[in-house]
């Protein structure tokens, strides 16, 4: 049996699953992975550079840019067989009784738009808009203003994102910490394990004796330690590692 028939066997018979996943699984959707996004028009920034309320407070109006920039390619984007598997394998697991729970360090909202509903995400939704001050969600606002005010405080509207150096929203990395200490299977997508607290995840699961699966492009901190690894893109992989 090779590792992609052992990965399928164990994954299809798992009593419970967690799903890790990182940029790795939209980049054929066409989003560039977080590492990989400084291209173009923003290759004089470093994400460190951008990514903090620091950064915001500085220049309000090049980050505001930024993500809104992040913004638009992600909503003129669609979900690949990548996430679409993912979604089915959830289905599969309900349809058996298994426990089952999507653990995202995306801001995408991709993984909603291919039909996952057990989810947590990490690291906020790019698509949502809160304000600095207070948090108060924003669905409306002014196209022209480089950050716009919120409706109710006045102060600055931000993407509802996990900067660096900030809290992940609370309870998020809790469930997904309890979750990967007790499942059978845990399913590592795209992610360069480089990014803590999310990197220990598949660690939590391996010292609690969950058999961990890993799907990327590249070798990766977590590559030696899996139970197996299978190098390659997630859009082509899953759908095989998924069967019916
Ligand atoms: P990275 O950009 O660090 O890593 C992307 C990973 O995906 C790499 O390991 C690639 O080898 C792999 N990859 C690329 N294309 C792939 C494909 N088609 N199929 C499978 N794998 C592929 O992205 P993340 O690990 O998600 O945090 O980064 C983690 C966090 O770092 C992000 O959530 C963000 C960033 O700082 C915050 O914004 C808080």
């Amino acid at each position: 049996m090779d590792d992609l028939e052992a990965a399928r066997a164990a994954l299809a018979g798992a009593r419970s699953i967690v799903v890790m996943t990182g940029a790795g699984i939209s980049a054929e959707s066409g989003i560039p992975t977080f590492r990989d996004a400084m291209t173009g028009l923003w290759s004089r920034f470093r994400p460190e550079d951008l990514a903090t309320e620091e950064a915001f407070r500085r220049d309000p109006r090049a980050v505001w840019d930024w993500y809104a920039w992040r913004r638009e390619r992600v909503e003129g984007v669609a979900p690949n067989p990548g996430h679409r598997a993912i979604a089915r394998l959830e289905a599969l697991a309900a349809a058996r009784g298994a426990p089952f729970l999507l653990v995202t360090q995306n801001v995408d909202g991709l993984h909603q738009a291919a039909g996952s509903a057990r989810l947590v995400e990490l690291h906020g939704n790019i698509r949502r808009v809160k304000c600095l001050d207070a948090g108060h969600p924003a669905a409306r606002w002014a196209p022209d203003e480089h950050p716009p005010r919120c409706a109710a405080c006045g102060s600055w509207l931000r993407p509802d994102v996990v900067w660096f150096g900030e809290m992940l929203p609370e309870g998020a990395f809790e469930s997904a910490a309890a979750a990967a200490a007790d499942c059978g299977v845990f399913l590592c997508v795209g992610t360069s394990g480089l990014v803590e607290p999310a990197a220990s995840l598949p660690r939590v699961a391996l010292r609690a004796g969950a058999r961990v699966i890993e799907v990327n492009a590249e070798p990766t901190p977590l590559t030696a330690h899996a139970s197996w690894s299978l190098p390659g893109k997630a859009g082509e992989i899953l759908p095989a590692l998924v069967a019916e």
